[in-house]
């Protein structure tokens, strides 16, 4: 499995590596790659996707990089089973929606409801790496 994620202030990074250690906890290999690495080819031979992106804008995905990189795969990702989280400030979660509205929209399943969490996940360590127990189970 793959974690793919942007990351300014390392709040979703966090995440990332929580969600990481609940799926290797679940026994299962993945690896958590920056948006800026990722290998979109190789990424899509997988059947789950792992994506994780702060709001940032105005309730918008990043956009010099992580935006992109949806508009890259939006075609062709229709029947993948996705997993969204990310980290939020002072907004109610509107750019979280909209991501996952834009996903299914693309033919995805989502394996959960997204995982969002105020600032540092530091108070809830534990749901993100539930989260990936989740995904693991898949
Ligand atoms: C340029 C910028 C725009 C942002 N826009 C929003 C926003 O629209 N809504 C919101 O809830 N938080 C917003 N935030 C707050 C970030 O989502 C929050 O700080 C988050 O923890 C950053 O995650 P990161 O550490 O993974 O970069 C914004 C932050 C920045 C720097």
């Amino acid at each position: 499995m793959k974690i793919v994620y942007w990351s300014g202030t390392g709040n979703t990074e966090k995440m990332a590596e929580l969600i990481k250690d609940g799926i290797v906890q679940a026994g299962k290999n993945v690896q958590v790659i920056n948006v800026s690495n990722v290998n979109i080819a190789e990424l899509l031979e997988d059947e789950i996707l792992i994506l994780g992106c702060p709001a940032m804008g105005d309730e918008i995905l990043e956009e010099s990089e992580f935006e992109p990189f949806i508009e890259e795969i939006s075609s062709k990702v229709s029947g993948k089973k996705v997993a969204l989280f990310g980290s939020y400030g002072w907004g109610d979660g509107q750019w979280m929606r909209d991501f996952e509205e834009r996903m299914t929209g693309y033919g995805c399943t989502l394996i959960d409801s997204p995982l969002i969490m105020q600032y540092e996940p530091d108070a809830n360590e534990q749901e993100c790496i539930d989260f990936g127990k989740k995904i693991a189970s898949e």
